[in-house]
């Protein structure tokens, strides 16, 4: 039975001083208990797990999100525990719960910050039906390598762009107040440096420089914290030879004493135990004191604490003041979320689950996500009045789980509307719509239905081809080496060429695929990301023109997977390329030196530039940007300059674009990007119409860390640009001076 204690009551006693009352009454396992995180899937786990509760041994659990059950152990932690603490409930609720937003890097195509938002307080309402608290959620790894599996969770290669969205995650999870119904604590995730995963092999190693790592993988951690994020979960990679789970330089150094965090850190699964196999530590005890020395203050599964740091106390090894600081953090955000009040759930209390704004919410995100990478001729949108048959082609047009994406444990395939289904709605038998699946999977090297899929090409006004990876082809360890499009599916493409129709190829992924092959055997490509719930109307009202795309890539996509690393914001280098300095090597004049060509940083197969660059997206209407300007010519630090241009939609139909603002700063104490994103809008246009966008930009934001890792704004003079990709040519400059 719990003992009445004053922290159980909010009265006016700070969450500071609930949480030293509640630490001074906790005995060492008690302490340690609040430290461990379990599995608690399953319908036993009220028996499996009962004791251990009862005993103050377990802080966390993870997986379980049967309410009943969740609420039975919250009973059990509040009434039959001595000191009646709840537990935190986690989840992965990356990109929706049973309604399915589309997967995190398609969410950030979408560019709109309050959209994304939205997507994440839609999760959150529905996962807290089923008693969840906490999301691990948002994955904010900056990743510049299409192979990894888990580029489909990050919100792309930016640091820029990932923050302005981590932090409308984090936002959209924990809402206004992390204590009312519907809010979850969200966790930033994974801290650090895991999208630099060598070869984007999953858990590789990962070498990051300094300087690199403070002035792009950590930014949008800090945006995070500065936002109210919760918690912090460890990367399972191996930083500059210490593994971020026993990396004091990360979460003591700069979380602790630089950024000043006060929620808690958790571990990755079982990563306080692998510092052993990655060959930190010799053995789980070792494991336990490394982690929690470095200032993992959870440990996710695994095991080492609870059975290692009482006895680490005891021995003198472990500081209990530590321990203290650490459960400490862990209770204040118990508190701050109100389970000492109520840790119950009443799922009543909530919005039914996919109910109509969930669906909208699926449905914008869907439409807004979707990058239209090329459209000659327009050959899209279709037009239902001028066609009579529609051959809809490929393995994703009806598949209502592949649509979906990686992570979604809890995603609900019966609500998925696939596009085929919602094609045949929208033309409602006044087009006819023949399919061909053509391919069982997207891996499918089969080719035996290719003359039907061929044949029904031919007969109709259009063919569209629904293509990609399957769900599974992207996420955790799954990553790949090859990123074209897998299986036939190339050859699929080229068959249903043959037929001599306007092919319009959709294409779902978890990544960027490289599309040489294809990009020329088709009149359009809309890449969908893997769009979620909603795919099929999104995609419908896009294919016939109800609605422009509107997306834009937040991640560059290669030509070949040699390229790699290929992002926007890349160093200069001593030998800039540019087109006449390079040469592919079928052209290389057999009699030619070796320096016939400029020796430039390219190359000799593949250029320097990708096929498709950051930022890049097109749309129905058209987009003309002219008279860049701004306020200034010169600033000062402290100042604020205004950079303005003027935006025409120039095209016909009303349309939405997502105005681009970079800045190169041309001198540092370190090289600096030859381009970086500043800021962004998302603007709706009439046809005809102009506006004026204009950008606010403080001194403060074209700060970097020096070569000592001091964040300093230098003077000097500053390359601007205002456009709707990061290829955009219209550029002002500007300088800061000295303030004397
Ligand atoms: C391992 C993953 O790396 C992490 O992102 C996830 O939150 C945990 N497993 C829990 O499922």
């Amino acid at each position: 039975m719990a003992i009445a204690t004053s922290h159980k009551q909010a009265g006016q006693a700070s969450i500071e001083q609930r949480v030293e009352d509640l630490l001074r009454q906790m005995t060492l396992a008690e302490k340690v208990g609040q430290m461990n995180q379990v599995e608690s899937g399953g319908d036993h786990a009220v028996v499996h797990l009962r004791h251990a509760i009862q005993d103050g041994h377990i802080g966390s659990v993870l997986n379980q999100v049967d309410v009943e059950i969740v609420n039975e152990l919250q009973r059990i932690a509040e009434n039959e525990s001595r000191l009646g603490i709840p537990l935190l409930v986690g989840r992965d609720v990356i990109h929706g719960f049973k309604t399915v937003m589309p997967i995190p890097l398609g969410q950030a195509a979408s560019w709109d910050p309050d959209l994304v938002r939205d997507c994440a307080r839609v999760a959150a309402r529905e996962a807290a039906r089923s008693g969840v608290n906490w999301t691990f959620a948002p994955m904010i790894d900056i990743t510049r390598d299409p192979r990894w599996g888990r580029i489909a969770e990050s919100l792309g290669e930016d640091a820029y762009l990932a923050s302005e969205l981590g932090v409308a995650m984090v936002e959209g999870f924990q809402g206004d107040d992390l204590a009312s119904v519907g809010s979850i604590a969200a966790c930033a995730k994974h801290f650090a440096g895991y999208g630099a995963v060598e070869s984007g092999r999953d858990y590789a190693t990962t070498n990051v420089s300094e300087n690199e790592l403070r002035n792009v993988h950590l930014r949008p951690f800090k945006a995070a914290i500065d936002a109210g994020a919760s918690t912090l979960m460890t990367s399972f990679s191996d930083l500059d030879g210490v593994p971020a789970t026993g990396n004091d330089f990360l979460l003591r150094q700069v979380l602790r004493e630089e950024w000043g965090f006060d929620g808690f850190v958790v571990s990755d699964w079982d990563s306080v135990r692998q510092l052993a196999i990655h060959g930190l530590t010799e053995n789980d005890a070792a494991s336990a004191l490394a982690a929690a020395t470095a200032g993992v203050d959870m440990e996710m599964a695994g095991g080492a604490y609870i059975h290692h740091l009482p006895k680490l106390v005891e021995e003198g090894r472990v500081d209990e003041a530590m321990i203290d600081e650490m459960v400490a953090n862990i209770l204040r955000v118990k508190f701050r979320l109100g389970l000492f009040e109520n840790p119950y759930t009443n799922p009543s209390d909530l919005p039914a689950i996919a109910d109509e704004h969930a669906l909208d919410t699926a449905v914008q995100a869907a439409l807004q996500s979707a990058v239209l990478l090329k459209n000659d001729d327009h050959a899209l949108p279709l037009s239902v009045e001028r066609l009579s048959s529609v051959a809809v082609i490929g393995p994703m047009a009806d598949a209502p789980y592949e649509q979906l994406g990686t992570w979604i444990f809890d995603g609900d395939i019966q609500l998925s509307v696939t596009p085929l289904q919602a094609i045949r709605r929208m033309l409602d038998g006044n087009v006819e719509v023949r399919y061909v699946r053509a391919m069982d999977t997207s891996r499918s090297r089969q080719s035996d239905t290719f003359d039907e899929a061929a044949a029904i090409a031919g007969d109709a006004d259009v063919a569209v081809l629904f293509l990609g990876e399957e769900s599974i082809l992207s996420g955790e360890a799954h990553s790949r080496a090859d990123i074209n499009l897998p299986g036939d599916q190339a050859e699929l493409v080229r068959r249903v060429r043959e037929a001599g129709k306007p092919v319009i190829a959709v294409i779902m992924a978890g990544r960027p695929l490289t599309l040489t092959n294809i990009v020329d055997q088709v009149d359009a490509i809309l890449f969908a990301w893997h769009p979620g719930t909603m795919a099929g109307p999104a995609i419908a009202d896009l294919l016939f023109g109800i609605e422009s795309p509107s997306g834009k890539l937040p991640v560059t996509f290669p030509r070949m997977v040699g390229q790699i690393p290929i992002y926007y914001n890349q160093k200069n280098t001593g030998k800039p390329p540019s087109p006449d300095t390079i040469i592919h090597l079928d052209d290389i004049d057999p009699k030619a030196s070796q320096t016939s060509h400029g020796l430039t940083a390219f190359h000799l197969d593949a250029g320097y530039t990708p096929l498709f660059a950051f930022g890049h997206g097109l749309s129905y209407a058209r987009f003309e940007y002219q008279n860049l300007r701004t306020n200034a010519s010169e600033i000062r630090p402290g100042d604020t300059l205004q950079v303005s241009a003027e935006l025409t939609n120039t095209g016909e139909v009303p349309a939405e674009e997502v105005a681009q603002l970079y800045v190169r700063d041309l001198v540092g104490n370190v090289t600096r990007p030859v381009k970086e994103l500043k800021g962004f809008k998302r603007l709706r246009l009439d046809p005809g119409q102009t506006i004026e966008v204009e950008f606010r930009l403080h001194t403060d934001d074209l700060a970097f860390y020096d070569r000592n890792m001091q964040l300093v704004t230098e003077p000097g003079e500053f390359h601007v640009w205002i456009g709707g990709s990061s290829e955009t040519g219209l550029r002002t400059e500007f300088r800061i001076v000295d303030s004397d």
